[in-house]
């Protein structure tokens, strides 16, 4: 069986179609090559399209039918925060557009299996211990807005259609499967770090005076492969279950601080790393760590790697990208 994976270029895309060709899925790769990396999808079929052009709907239907597509997992979208602040619109579009797109696709081919790429950025600024599933969604930027209005038309499409759907709500995924695969993008705050170490400077750290004990913020870091293992599985789910919808964090349940994580880095590095303490960014929560009981009941998923193992595969990719 087929399963096209859009965004299969870009880093969590590309982890999830090696997993699932190595679980014996045939994939088909869609991507529009604006942020991926070709390296990482040239063993694949390629379907080279901007899920938001008109003309989408009609090119993902040749493609389902020539290669027997039966189920879909859509991470294609942008997803820089402070971008979609500044361009709404592009971030509508591309995200929502580019979705109401593939649905259309999916439902004139009778495609009627989909995991859908959402975020923990649908929570907005919870003030709570660990967020469930089932908390009120007030996301704070457009990016946010954009995953959660994906959510609610991934839900009139189950509703309407009988679309068996997964939302997947990612919370802060860092690390890399194996080193060619590494986050080339430099916008978190792990690769940050290696930036800065590599530059020689000290790693910053927005604001030391939040509610916290160590006064930094804390984030529920997940490692890239197991998030790649919690979509195989939640497209196991969807061949069983009849249940056609439901929404997933997908996190480890523990929170780790910016100090703390500068602290595991160095230990990966195996050398010290200095920090400097900078001005808070705006619009970031003190807090935010998924509850993980309904992912383990539902798809029996627990992240098996730790915050070490996080930052060891981290620095094992950033040494690869230095040597290529
Ligand atoms: N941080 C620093 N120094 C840096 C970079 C980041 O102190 O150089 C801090 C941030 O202020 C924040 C924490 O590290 O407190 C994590 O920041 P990231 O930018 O790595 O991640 P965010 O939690 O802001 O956002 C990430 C993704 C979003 C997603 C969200 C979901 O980038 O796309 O997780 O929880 F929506």
């Amino acid at each position: 069986m087929t399963i096209a994976v859009t965004g299969a270029a870009g880093y969590i895309g590309s982890h999830v179609a090696h997993l699932l060709r190595e679980q014996g899925a045939h994939v088909l790769a869609v991507d529009d090559m604006s942020a991926g990396i070709g390296a990482r999808v040239d063993s694949f079929p390629l379907v080279e399209i901007d899920l938001a052009r008109d003309e989408a709907p009609g090119v993902l239907r040749a493609a389902f039918a020539q290669h027997q597509v039966r189920a879909v997992v859509h991470l294609a979208a942008r997803k820089a925060v402070g971008e979609s602040v500044e361009q709404p619109a592009r971030y509508y579009h591309q995200n929502v557009a580019g979705l109401a797109n593939l649905l259309t696709a999916m439902q004139q081919s009778a495609v009627d299996r989909l995991v859908f790429s959402s975020s923990a950025a649908t929570y907005g600024m919870p003030d709570v211990e660990a967020v469930d599933e089932d908390l009120d969604c007030r996301p704070i930027n457009p990016y946010g807005e954009t995953k959660l209005v994906g959510e609610w038309l991934v839900r009139a499409a189950a509703r309407a259609t009988g679309l068996r759907a997964v939302c997947l709500r990612y919370f802060n995924v860092a690390g890399a499967g194996r080193p060619e695969l590494g986050d080339v993008v430099r916008a978190n705050l792990i690769p940050l770090v290696l930036d800065r170490v590599e530059q020689g400077l000290p790693a910053l750290v927005f604001g030391d005076d939040y509610p916290t004990p160590d006064g930094t913020c804390i984030r529920d870091y997940v490692h890239v492969a197991d998030l790649a293992d919690a979509h195989a599985r939640a497209l196991a789910h969807l061949e069983e279950d009849e249940r056609p919808h439901d929404v997933l964090n997908v996190g480890t349940g523990r929170g780790a601080s910016v100090l703390e994580v500068v602290a595991a880095l160095a230990e990966a590095l195996g050398r010290e790393v200095p920090v400097e303490v900078a001005p808070r960014r705006a619009g970031d929560p003190p807090r935010l760590v998924a509850s993980v009981d309904r992912i383990h009941d539902v798809l029996g998923w627990r992240a098996a790697r730790d915050l070490a193992d996080i930052c060891a595969s981290a620095v094992e990719a950033e040494r690869h990208r230095a040597g290529n």
